[in-house]
């Protein structure tokens, strides 16, 4: 029997925004959501989630997991927090506490801390690494014999404890009987007048149960946020991270510097992303790919060797072989099929564009549904909206839509059609047709000279 607490109740004063702490996003993923996907990974049979500044903000951001909420009303610590969660707690098994504020911890790491915790049979373990600069943090006191005795908050620490570079991690597995039976037992006689989860490591130490610390190596998995210039460091190393990882996966990246990839995004091998790229949410990506100078690209579906080149992609998929850009802007729900070609200038909206299609410069698609092998020209304007209602235009296979056309939807251009350039479009032009609709041009001949306008 394993449960989870993550403690998110805190306003984050530190931070001075208005925005809940653990809602302040590392790789564009709320920081509570990364300490709640490593708590995913354990199985725990139960989750708590404190919450108390923001109740309602933190709450919803995270409603869909599974997760049980506690409110702490008053914040009188860390250890008032897991008091608060004190019936929740069962008699057997272990507990497992995490700060909403600590996003970089790894999966890996609390497998092997609450394994470490459970073969030792230890009362209370906590997470620690050492650090060059341990300022801000709460300090693992060992005796001589290296036994954690206590952790002191860097406000409580005198000179000799401030030198300790071993830190707290905030990240904690308990007994559950064990700290049930502690949290009674604690004060808030500090210099914060809080009540510290962290004292009931001495208090367990003093009673004789056994506790222990594990250290890991990485530091970077330990930061704890509590600014924003912390969580741009964070941000920073979180970054890193998947970035590495995505190069270990055969991802090549020219500029990790100027790279931004999200925690969820997954980029086959052989894709190449070039500087600028800023690739976000659910976003899945294939092979041999080419992405950026500069591309923006959000919860969307890429398939293999697509070329995406300045441009900006939302909600939407592009099957494989097409290229984009550079400069165009794919709005959600966009599908574009395979060997497409969307060109400098062309927005598209809420559209369908089939095989072999191509629109190269200058258009608005909004609401179509394009079929296959269409060219749609230079400057070409789906008229989708009269002022109270937006309307469809479908475009069937092979169609030949002329430069500078407005269709006006709703419309249809049907298979095998051709629109004449500069027409604007306001009935069916059935199959195999050519629509023109433009006034006819006239010459006046002579005109210029007779107006004296001849140039020397
Ligand atoms: C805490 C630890 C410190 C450790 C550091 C690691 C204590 C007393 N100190 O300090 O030893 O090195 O984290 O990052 O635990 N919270 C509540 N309710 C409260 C107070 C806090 O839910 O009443 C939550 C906050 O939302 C936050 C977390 O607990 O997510 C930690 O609180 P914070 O005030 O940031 O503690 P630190 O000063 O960083
Ligand atoms: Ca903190």
């Amino acid at each position: 029997m394993l449960m989870s607490i993550v403690l998110a109740a805190g306003a984050g004063t530190r931070m001075k925004s208005k925005l809940p702490k653990v809602l302040h996003r590392v790789a564009r993923v709320p920081m509570i959501e990364h300490v709640l996907d490593v708590v995913e990974h354990v199985n725990c049979d139960r989750k708590v989630v404190v919450i108390g500044h923001e109740a309602e903000k933190v709450k919803n951001a995270i409603n869909h997991r599974d997760v049980q909420f506690v409110l702490q009303s008053e914040r009188l610590g860390t250890g008032h927090a897991v008091m608060k969660s004190e019936k929740e707690i069962a008699d057997e098994g272990n507990v497992i506490v995490l700060y909403g504020d600590t996003p970089l911890i790894k999966e890996d790491s609390i497998e092997k801390f609450i394994k470490f915790h459970i073969d030792n049979n230890f009362s209370a373990s906590v997470l620690t690494t050492e650090i060059e600069n341990p300022k801000g943090y709460g300090r693992i006191v060992r005796d001589g014999s290296g036994q954690v005795v206590a952790i002191v908050e860097e406000q409580d620490t005198n000179e000799e404890q401030k030198k300790l570079m071993e830190i707290n991690s905030g990240i904690y597995c308990f007994k559950a009987r064990e700290l049930k039976e502690s949290l009674s037992k604690l004060d808030n006689k500090n210099s914060q007048g809080e009540y510290y989860l962290t004292d009931v490591i001495e208090i367990l130490n003093k009673e004789g149960k056994k506790v222990g610390a594990f250290k890991v190596e990485d530091y970077t998995e330990i930061m704890g946020v509590n600014s924003l210039s912390q969580l741009a460091d964070a941000e920073k190393m979180m970054r890193n991270r998947i970035l590495r990882d995505l190069m270990d996966r055969g991802v090549a990246i020219i500029d990790p510097n100027n790279t931004y990839v999200g925690k969820r995004v997954e980029i086959g091998r052989d894709t190449v992303l070039y500087p600028g790229s800023f690739i976000m949410g659910d976003t899945k990506i294939g092979e041999d790919c080419i992405i950026g100078l500069n591309t923006r690209i959000e919860d969307s579906i890429i398939k293999d060797n697509v070329e995406i080149i300045n441009s900006t992609v939302l909600q939407s998929t592009i099957d494989s072989n097409s290229k984009i850009g550079p400069y165009a802007y794919l709005r959600p729900n966009s599908h574009l099929g395979k060997n497409v070609k969307i060109g400098d200038f062309v927005e598209v909206k809420n559209s369908k564009i089939g095989d072999n299609s191509k629109a190269s410069h200058l258009s608005y698609i909004g609401d179509g549904e394009v079929g296959e092998n269409v060219n749609i020209g230079c400057g070409v304007v789906f008229v989708n909206y009269n002022g109270v209602n937006k309307n469809k235009t479908i475009v069937e296979d092979n169609a030949f839509i002329g430069c500078n056309v407005n269709l006006i939807a709703p419309v249809t251009i049907e298979k095998d059609a051709y629109v004449a350039a500069g027409s604007t479009i306001t009935k069916k032009v059935p199959k195999e047709s050519l629509g023109v609709a433009r006034i006819k041009q006239s010459n006046k001949e002579g005109w210029v000279r007779r107006k004296g306008l001849i140039k020397k």
